[in-house]
């Protein structure tokens, strides 16, 4: 078994996520042709994009898993939406690495999108690599931009190697610790001692080399492995992804520091990926990756244990034992049977609507993987339906966009009203469009009252009697049957919390736990 690394690239849109993912396939030897790269202004699309809405809008939503081998390992690249309406998906992506890619343009520097990808990886220490992306471009000052990361990012950056120019004078990379240059032709590289490098290329750049060089003596801590697997520092690499610079050594230096399948949390104990039983979550479900399908596919990182075809697995929600014989993987819009698969990697079931987002499976024990969130939404509005005959077709394709988790459906208690939550308006975008195309459902969304929901829990039946007959109209039953409670503002939130000190408002809910 080759050992496994598996990684999400996080970044602020534009930042050069599509293109570094393309690069890093190009450079592995899984694609042999790049420029396929999504664009904006052109109907082409990334490899990554499957919605259709995606690539009308140019903007990524979907999150998918794709595997490659480099260098003797199996890398499993998550990719995560983008946009930060989708934030919420993102999050459960999030927990299914070990490690992230942090791109961050080298002109403008931290922007407001990776500081909140950074506090969600942050949240289980998860390790960070930085790419200082678009060297090509004239950017920010080499000290400035370390002091921006450490400040506003609160990680402390170990430069591993440095960049030979800008700007159209990019010229390659400086190796600091074997003090090699290598600069690029094309996609030929040659490597250079740092002495003789010197007479070759032009002073300016030399002596701008120099002073970096100097920088990260003095003002860099060395590079610590328990540090970064702690999330505490974060290894620098430099390069462009659109010329091809510094792919190299980006991935050599990714498969050198990135850790392999990590301990997962149970709600018992650590699951080891070495422990021998299978064990896995699914952390994302998907439909219509392939329309000629017309399927959903559950993504289930394996936290322990293999996957071997004809596997009897235990789903611990249900308890029910499923057995499954065509597990998939993927390759950008390509998918495939698997043979066997490992802890780290990610596998596609076939899903029916029998599982969803946060089930765990094992070979029989009752564990529950932990720490796979639903968060309140935070944007509420009213479904009306058109054609009032489709109210069950409407109330079944809700029930499935819910449980992929692109909405929350709350069916206000005692009342025939729906409310879809979210946490970004786009997600209301998407589910209208699904709805439509998927369901043959037209409906249209008006605006609600309501601003903030919780989730509820009672210590007694009577308390729980007791605060639905008071507040009926404020109650909701989301798709899992889980009692949710909405107010009109966040004052209304805190006076009730005030007056039921006995109930607990819950703002994140722990899926099927
Ligand atoms: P994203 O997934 O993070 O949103 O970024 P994406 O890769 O789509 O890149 C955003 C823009 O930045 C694209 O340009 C892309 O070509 C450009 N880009 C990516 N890497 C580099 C780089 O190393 N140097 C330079 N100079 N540009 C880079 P666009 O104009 O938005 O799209 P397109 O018309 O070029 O496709």
């Amino acid at each position: 078994m080759l050992p496994r690394k598996t990684f999400a690239i996080i970044s602020h849109p534009d930042a050069g996520k599509t293109t570094l993912t393309e690069r890093l396939l190009f450079n592995s030897g899984t694609i042999n042709v790049v420029g396929n790269i999504k664009s904006k202004k052109s109907d082409k699309f990334a490899t990554s994009d499957w919605m259709k809405i995606e690539q009308e809008r140019g903007i990524s939503i979907t999150s998918a898993a794709m595997q490659f081998e480099f260098n003797s390992h199996v890398i499993n690249l998550l990719d995560t939406p983008g946009h930060q309406d989708f934030s919420e998906d993102t999050y459960r992506t999030l927990t299914a690495v070990d490690s992230a890619l942090m791109v961050i343009d080298f002109a403008k520097g931290v922007e407001e999108r990776t500081i909140k990808l950074l506090e969600v990886c942050r949240l289980r220490d998860t390790p960070i690599i930085t790419f200082i992306n678009k060297l090509d471009r004239f950017g920010k000052d080499f000290i400035e931009l370390i002091d921006e990361i450490e400040e506003v990012l609160q990680i402390k950056c170990v430069p591993m190697n440095l960049p030979i120019g800008r700007g159209k004078d990019f010229l390659g990379i400086y190796d600091i610790k074997n003090q090699n240059a290598i600069i690029y032709k094309g996609n030929e590289t040659q490597i250079i001692e740092l002495k003789k490098l010197k007479s070759l290329i032009d002073d300016q750049i030399y002596l701008e080399l120099e002073q970096d060089i100097e920088v990260v003596e003095n003002l860099c801590d060395s590079f610590q492995i328990d540090s970064f697997l702690m999330g505490k520092i974060t290894p620098l690499f430099f390069g462009s992804a659109i010329k091809n610079i510094g792919i190299r050594e980006l991935l050599d230096g990714f498969i050198k520091y990135a850790p392999e399948p990590l301990p997962k949390n149970t709600n018992i104990s650590k699951i080891d990926p070495s422990d021998p039983f299978f064990s896995g979550f699914v952390f994302k479900i998907q439909a219509n990756m392939d329309p000629a399908h017309r399927d959903r596919i559950a993504f289930l990182r394996i936290c322990s244990g293999n996957y071997k075809p004809g596997i009897n697995i235990y789903q611990t929600r249900t308890k029910k034992k499923l057995k499954i014989n065509n597990a998939l993987t993927f390759m950008a819009s390509d998918r495939h049977s698997l043979d066997e698969a490992y802890a780290g990697d990610i596998i596609g079931i076939h899903n029916h609507g029998t599982i969803n987002i946060g089930d765990s499976f094992t070979q029989g024990e009752d564990i529950n993987f932990i720490g796979i969130p639903n968060f309140a939404p935070e944007m509420f509005k009213r479904v009306v339906l058109k054609d009032p005959l489709k109210s069950k077709a409407l109330k079944m394709g809700l029930k499935q966009l819910c449980e992929e988790g692109a909405t929350q459906m709350l069916q206000i208690y005692n009342s025939n009203d729906i409310l879809l939550g979210a946490v970004g308006s786009l997600q209301f975008d998407v589910v209208l469009y699904r709805l439509k195309n998927e369901y043959n459902v037209n409906c249209i969304l008006e605006g609600s009252n309501f601003q903030v929901a919780r989730w509820l829990r009672f210590n007694s039946e009577q308390m729980q009697k007791q605060f639905i007959s008071k507040l009926d109209t404020q109650i909701a039953i989301d798709h899992q049957n889980d009692l949710v409670f909405l107010a009109s503002s966040r004052i209304n939130l805190s006076l009730t919390e005030e007056r039921w000190p006995e109930v607990i408002f819950s703002k994140t809910r722990e899926i099927n736990y």
